[in-house]
C-alpha cells in the first residue's frame, strides 16, 4: 500500500485538524492491530505536523507505561505511572500540555532537543470492562516553546478518539 499523504499547513488548524482526523480514519480502516495502527497514526501525525522532534505512543503494561510505535529519537523505554508528562497524564487520564518542559516538575528528557510537549491518554470503551480504560498515551514533543495551544490539544485528542476506535476497542 502507498500512502501520500495530504499537505496541511494549520494556518487553520481547526480545519487541517478535522481533514487530519479523516485522513487517518481511512488509512487505519479495516485495521485493528495494536502496533500497525499505533505505527502507521504516529508516522501520520509526525510527518503532518510542523515543528515536532518526537511523536509516539506508549502503551499500558501493569503499573507502568512502555513506549510503543513512535517516530525521532530512541526514547527511555519504562515510565511509571505517575512519573514524568506521560505517566502524569496516564494517571489523571487528561491531556497535559507542558509549555516549557524545564518547568516541568519531573519531566524525562529523552532527547534534549524538546521544549515543549502534549501527551493526550488514550482511552478504550469495552462492553467487557464496562467503563473506560487507559490503552496508554500519545505523546509529542516539539524543538519549539509553547508550541501547543488548545486547538492543538482539541486536534490531536480527536486524532487520539479515531486511532482507539480503529483498534475496535
Ligand atoms: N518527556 C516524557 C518522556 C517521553 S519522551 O518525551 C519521548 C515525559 O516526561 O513523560
Amino acid at each position: 500500500m502507498s500512502h501520500e499523504s495530504a499537505r496541511y499547513d494549520f494556518r487553520n488548524k481547526t480545519a487541517d485538524y478535522a481533514a487530519l482526523a479523516q485522513e487517518l480514519e481511512g488509512l487505519l480502516a479495516g485495521e485493528h492491530d495494536l502496533i500497525a495502527n499505533a505505527a502507521n497514526a504516529t508516522s501520520l501525525i509526525y510527518h503532518a505536523l510542523p515543528d515536532l522532534n518526537w511523536c509516539g505512543v506508549y502503551l499500558l503494561r501493569g503499573k507502568e507505561l512502555i513506549v510503543g510505535p513512535f517516530q525521532g529519537k530512541p526514547a527511555c523505554v519504562h515510565i511509571p505511572l505517575g512519573k514524568g508528562v506521560c505517566g502524569t497524564a496516564a494517571a489523571e487520564r487528561r491531556t497535559i500540555v507542558v509549555p516549557d518542559v524545564h518547568a516541568f516538575p519531573g519531566h524525562i528528557a529523552c532527547d534534549a532537543a524538546s521544549r515543549s510537549e502534549i501527551v493526550i491518554p488514550l482511552m478504550g470503551r469495552s462492553a467487557r470492562t464496562e467503563g473506560d480504560y487507559l490503552l496508554g498515551v500519545l505523546d509529542l514533543d516539539s524543538p519549539t516553546p509553547a508550541r501547543f495551544d488548545d486547538e492543538d490539544r482539541r486536534g490531536l485528542e480527536a486524532l487520539g478518539a479515531v486511532f482507539v476506535k480503529s483498534l475496535g476497542a
